[in-house]
């Protein structure tokens, strides 16, 4: 029953409500798992699948607006709320039909060419088919004004435990501190300025001139743009559950451990009652600990650590080590997946309802890039994580990487990074940042290798989610000559989508190395180009003038 706080909205006409600070999508999850979304090719039913507001499976309308996701956004009285780019609805749309008639993918590229009177009626079809529908109609609101700069000693992006000591202990010596975080920031620091709900989305290299050379761009949501000057930046942004390669790798019910954990926050039943966990390690442990009483079976690419054995024997899970996972299959949402043992024998199939994905972690490591740091190819981790120096310093004067972006996954490591950068920038005596794990080869290439010998069966390997390419689009860019991510991003438009490629490109780049028969450094990565989050251009309009030298 509602409270006497609950915030009433309606969505798609029916009157609902949340709670304060609870967003959309928990509130519809728990009611079960909402189909909000079609793809945009395709038009293929689409479910929440990163909860942490970086795909473009979530998209709702909000009193007109589009493009809002649902796992961020704070329903406010009175709000209408509908879904988008589906007719009638995203569970029955009849633009359904593109995903039967074109099986094997839309040759959006050199298709309907002939006869050559067609091709004027073929492009505005796709206009009107691609797309999240309409913008809203122009508001009457005042053109936006320019907010001040905000000057600080240090900027600490990201407020997780890394980020927070980095600030506390800066802080305590008397620096002027910014701490901005996406979301909430709970417990704040001492005398730390905070930004809540702010996402650093430009970090370009340091200017020369002037004692704060670095002019980091921020986005306040819900539309508010901010610049901070600052001397020193210490980037501890974490990271995030990756995507995998399989057949129906976009049918609703697959989600990462991320999206998991949004829908069913605190001790809040999940929309799912016998998942398949994805994963051998630690996050699969965590995810047995969260979800164990909902999930039927555990499937890793590589072997299973004795943490997770031991969970899910007490708990009577299925576990399928060193195993492929082929398809997922069912009408509406997952229904059953396919495996197949890397070791041999029958293909098999298990009905599951949901599949977590929580085989490996990813750093938020987009501003590295745009900062120009080196950055070093970890093969154990199947990632670039930044070169470091004493104290957690990049190869960037004055940037500083802790936690999990800068390869430190396990909490006391991340804490002594994150003093580490802290005493560098005091110039006390560093202490050692602590050791990231030995480096190894890449498990998933040798599992992807393997999951490359099979067709794809009945059922689409979609490879970039946000624009539709499919996987054998990456083949035939590659058997057509297109080498290197940045290339084959450009050919296909794999990695051009809302998310920024962060789900698509790092399974992109360990499959290209295996047709390219290169390895992944060789094979390369994109530019990463700002903003790091889709960023209003209101937002942008009131940002003060850079400096001139940085401009
Ligand atoms: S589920 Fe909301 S953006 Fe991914």
């Amino acid at each position: 029953m509602a409270s006497s706080r609950a915030v009433p909205f309606t969505f798609r006409g029916r009157r609902g409500s949340v709670e304060p600070g609870e967003t959309l999508l928990e509130h519809l999850a728990s009611r079960g798992l909402p189909t909000l979304q079609r793809s945009i090719r395709y038009h293929r039913p689409r479910a929440p699948f990163c909860g942490i507001g970086h795909c473009t499976n979530c998209l709702v309308r909000v009193n007109g607006e589009p493009n809002v996701r649902a796992c961020r956004y704070l329903p406010q009285a009175g709000d209408s709320v509908t879904t988008t780019n589906a007719w009638p609805s995203p569970e029955h749309d009849l633009m359904g039909l593109l995903d039967v008639v074109f099986l094997r993918g839309l040759d959006t590229l050199h298709g309907f060419r002939r006869p050559a009177w067609a091709t004027p009626v073929f492009q505005r079809i796709v206009r009107r088919l691609a797309g999240y529908g309409p913008i809203a109609a122009a508001s009457a609101a005042a053109p936006p004004t320019a907010t001040a700069p905000i000057d600080l000693d240090v900027l600490v992006i990201g407020a997780g435990p890394a980020g927070r000591q980095a600030g506390h202990r800066l802080a305590d010596a008397g620096r002027s501190v910014g701490l901005l975080d996406r979301g909430v920031i709970a417990a704040p620091p001492d005398r730390v300025a905070l930004f809540p709900r702010t996402t650093a989305v430009f970090l370009p290299p340091p200017h020369s001139g002037g004692d704060r050379p670095f002019e980091a761009v921020a986005f306040e949501e819900p539309d508010r743009g901010r610049l901070f000057r600052v001397r020193t930046v210490v980037l501890a942004s974490g990271a995030y559950d990756a995507s995998l390669l399989f057949t129906g790798n976009d049918r609703p019910g697959v989600m990462t451990a991320d999206g998991a954990l949004s829908m069913a926050p605190g001790e809040r039943a999940p929309p799912f009652h016998r998942a398949l966990i994805v994963g051998g390690g630690a996050r699969a442990a965590e995810m047995l600990d969260r979800f164990g009483a909902h999930t039927e079976a555990l499937v890793a690419p590589g072997p299973i650590s004795p943490e997770v054995t031991r969970r899910a024997s007490g708990l009577s899970v299925a576990l399928y080590p060193r195993t492929l996972l082929l398809s997922a299959s069912g009408r509406g949402r997952v229904r059953h997946v396919r495996l197949l043992s890397r070791g041999g024998g029958p293909e098999f199939s298990v009905a599951v309802d949901a599949i977590v994905l929580a085989h490996r972690r990813l750093p938020h490591a987009q501003l590295l890039f745009q900062a120009g740091a080196q950055m070093e190819w970890r093969g154990t981790a199947g990632s670039y994580f930044p070169v470091l120096g004493p104290g957690s310093q990049t190869t960037v004067p004055g940037l500083y990487a802790v936690g999990e972006v800068a390869g430190f996954s396990d909490g006391v490591a991340a804490e002594a990074s994150a003093l580490a950068a802290a005493d560098a920038i005091l110039g006390r005596n560093v202490p050692s940042p602590g050791v990231r794990a030995p480096d190894a080869p890449n498990e998933l290439v040798g599992y992807y290798r393997d999951l490359l010998r099979f067709p794809a069966g009945l059922g689409k390997q979609v490879a970039c989610a946000c624009e539709d390419v499919l996987l054998e689009e990456l083949r035939e860019a590659t058997a057509r000559g297109y080498r290197g991510l940045e290339v084959v991003k450009r050919y296909t438009g794999l990695g051009t989508g809302l998310c920024q490629g962060r789900y698509c490109l790092p399974e992109a780049l360990l499959i290209l190395s295996i047709l390219e028969a290169r390895s992944p450094p060789e094979v390369g990565y994109i530019r990463q180009r700002p903003p790091v989050i889709p960023t209003p251009l209101s937002a942008l309009a009131e940002l003060p003038e850079p400096a001139p030298e940085s401009t």
